[in-house]
């Protein structure tokens, strides 16, 4: 469409529409001299405003959308929308910002559905030069998400996702809620904190029939249990697996896609059961004639639980893992202590430990025992894996949905030098006080993966008080004490049996210490579903001071860095890839290597008022550190 619209023109239009209905306007004003107008949009169709339009937003019996200057009447493509009604949140406005963030819908073809509801064109009052109404007028779907802390390092703004920095990631057991790492497809949906109560769920059952509970219900009705769990995306390291191994599509996450909290609600099983799901007793010796009583009880093995959240998110879990009495799935209204934060699912998700954090779907309103598993694009497509030849196009009904989460294992801080000696690493007391240092702790080392700039994680101002090596004879070697720490998990509920940590990029290796923090956790449940945080102590070989360049090299070129490797074994001995070339897919899920974060030396001049000249480490441009390509391990 070509469309001038002079000044005069508009005001006159304004005054034309503002008749109050919705009633098209059909007749188009002559255009004076000076005001240039072509509106060559078929003449035939109604021209409608924009305040008209918004009339028929999701609660009007004939739901438009806009796209672009068109106006569609949806009402017949409701029903038949595959997406459900989450179309409706569109409705009285464009349709555009939602297909922004469902792009499945940016094809010919779903333009061809549109055009059959095409019911007239935005009046030209609305429109600007461009032809198009002014981007102000296009409703902004993430403008009620709520503040985040500053803290978070964030991949997109719109929907959000974003991690915590490593120095504050596994600081703590249970990850403060203001930090716990934030995964969104769409925007923050809207429940009133004072309607809360009365947020309805809706469970269907195998044979059609439903039964709903208000959250009070869950509250007042059912036990309430505490269960502390990981949450882990399938795409947490993906920037490791990109470094390494080749470019991955999806959110470039550090090490943080992961956090771990204590979560309260009430059990799945004990909805399903009140609801009136019977299931078949799967310890009986034969199945193929079911008791009479069992007559009409579904087999477990055989169905799934899909849950849709509020915002049209959906994904499923076997019925099995739902009914397993050690499984402890949780309807969750609770998050370390406080109410489901909005971001977290407020006021209500489904926490299914051990498995991909996908399937805990937030803002849940439904539940339906199916047995086919959860149509959404999240289910059949995302969070799936492939071999490293099969591409961005797989043959996606062909791999199985991503469940349980396999080992994997990360650094999150590196301390060296003077800064352990001195005790001034979190977890260390000084030599001469166990009991903890008095010194200023040194700041953790902020291995981020998203910035470039490279990180001091320790200091030594003198590397002439090098401690004798005690394994020879020979003249003392230079060396420099170290400190690592990090987590591993492992999906299924099964335990972390071991965390090897090696210093010089997996020749040698040892063993962290595990910290004991489920030993103390009430809310442990009944198999290991929350993170293990373990620890590391060594030493490094430093060379001396006067063989160094300040620019980091030795002055025989040799570049003095150590590649630090962590790698974790489960209580079912599954342990981590050495590479993640093996496991290589375009989605970058499931990148669980080895991981490797290099320290480098360099030689520095103490600034006034400072520690003197010295050795400095410094991590950044390293692996696992994110910052491009490092040349030095690829390949690994
Ligand atoms: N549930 C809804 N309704 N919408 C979503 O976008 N994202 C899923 C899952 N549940 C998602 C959802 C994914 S992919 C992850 S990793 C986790 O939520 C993230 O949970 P968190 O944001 O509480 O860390």
């Amino acid at each position: 469409m070509s469309l001038v619209v002079g000044g005069g023109l508009l005001a006159s239009f304004v005054a034309y529409s503002q008749l109050g209905d919705d009633s098209p306007n059909l007749e188009i004003p002559p255009a004076s001299a000076d005001d240039a107008v072509v509106d060559d949009r078929d003449p035939s169709l109604p021209r409608f405003r924009l305040a008209d339009i918004r009339k028929h937003d999701g609660s009007s019996p004939e739901p438009w959308v806009t796209l672009g200057d068109k106006v569609y009447n949806i009402t017949d493509w409701v029903a038949a929308h595959p997406g459900g009604d989450v179309i409706l949140r569109a409705a009285g406005a464009s349709i555009e910002p939602y297909w922004n963030i469902f792009t499945i819908h940016k094809s010919p073809y779903v333009r061809e559905i549109l055009q059959q509801y095409l019911i007239g064109f935005i009046d030209v009052a609305d429109l600007g030069p461009d032809g198009l109404p002014a981007a102000e007028t296009v409703e902004d779907p993430f403008v009620n998400d709520p503040i985040r802390d500053p803290r978070l390092i964030t991949h997109t703004v719109k929907p959000r996702n974003a991690e915590p920095p490593n120095e504050e990631l596994d600081r703590e057991f249970r990850t403060p809620n203001e930090l716990f790492y934030v995964r969104h497809h769409m925007w923050v949906p809207v429940v009133e904190e004072a309607k809360a109560d009365e947020h309805l769920l809706t469970i269907e059952l195998p044979d059609g029939d439903t039964k709903q509970y208000t959250l009070e219900d869950l509250k007042t009705k059912f036990p309430t249990h505490r269960v502390t769990a990981v949450l882990q995306c399938s795409g947490n390291r993906r920037n490791d697996m990109t470094r390494h191994a080749g470019k991955t599509n999806g959110l470039q996450w550090g090490v943080g896609a992961i956090s771990n909290a204590e979560w309260e609600g009430v059990r799945l099983s004990d909805i399903l059961a009140d609801a009136g799901l019977k299931v078949l007793d799967a310890t009986a010796p034969t199945r193929e004639v079911p008791p009479k009583d069992e007559a009409d009880a579904v087999d477990a093995n055989t169905l799934h639980v899909q849950f849709t959240g509020l915002e049209a998110y959906g994904a499923s879990i076997p019925l099995a893992k739902a009914l397993d009495p050690r499984g402890d799935v949780l309807l969750a209204f609770g998050m370390n202590g406080e109410t489901l934060p909005r971001d977290h699912g407020f006021p209500l998700r489904a926490v299914v430990p051990g498995h991909v954090a996908a399937r805990s779907v937030k803002w849940l309103s439904k539940i339906v025992i199916s047995d086919e598993e959860s149509t959404s694009q999240w289910q059949r497509r995302d969070y799936k894996s492939f071999g490293p030849n099969e591409g961005a196009n797989p043959d996606w009904d062909r791999a199985p949905a991503i469940q349980e989460m396999p080992v994997t294992s990360a650094i999150t801080g590196v301390w060296v030098g003077d800064c352990v000696r001195r005790g001034r690493v979190p977890w260390l007391g000084h030599p001469s006080n166990p009991q903890q240092s008095q010194q200023p702790q040194c700041k953790t080392s902020q291995i981020t993966d998203l910035a470039a700039t490279s990180k001091t994680v320790g200091f030594t101002a003198n590397p002439t008080t090098a401690t004798p090596n005690p394994t020879t004879t020979a003249e003392p070697t230079p060396t420099e004490p170290i400190a690592v720490q990090g987590y591993a998990y492992s999906g299924g509920g099964r335990a972390i049996a071991r965390v090897d940590v090696s210093l010089d990029g997996g020749k040698t290796w040892g063993q962290a210490d595990l910290v004991t923090d489920r030993d103390d956790d009430p809310s442990r449940g009944n198999k290991a579903w929350a993170w293990q945080r373990w620890r590391f102590q060594g030493t490094l070989p430093a060379p001396p001071l006067d063989t160094i360049n300040e620019g980091g090299s030795e002055k025989d070129g040799q570049k003095s860095c150590a590649t630090v490797v962590v790698k974790a074994t489960d209580d079912a001995y599954n342990t981590q890839p050495e590479s993640h070339k093996g496991i290589y897919n375009v989605r970058g899920n499931l990148a669980t290597a080895w991981h490797r974060v290099r320290v480098c030396l360099k030689c520095v001049e103490g600034k006034e008022g400072q520690e003197g000249r010295g050795l400095r480490w410094k991590t950044g441009e390293t692996v696992g550190c994110g910052f491009g390509k490092d040349k030095d391990v690829k390949g690994e």
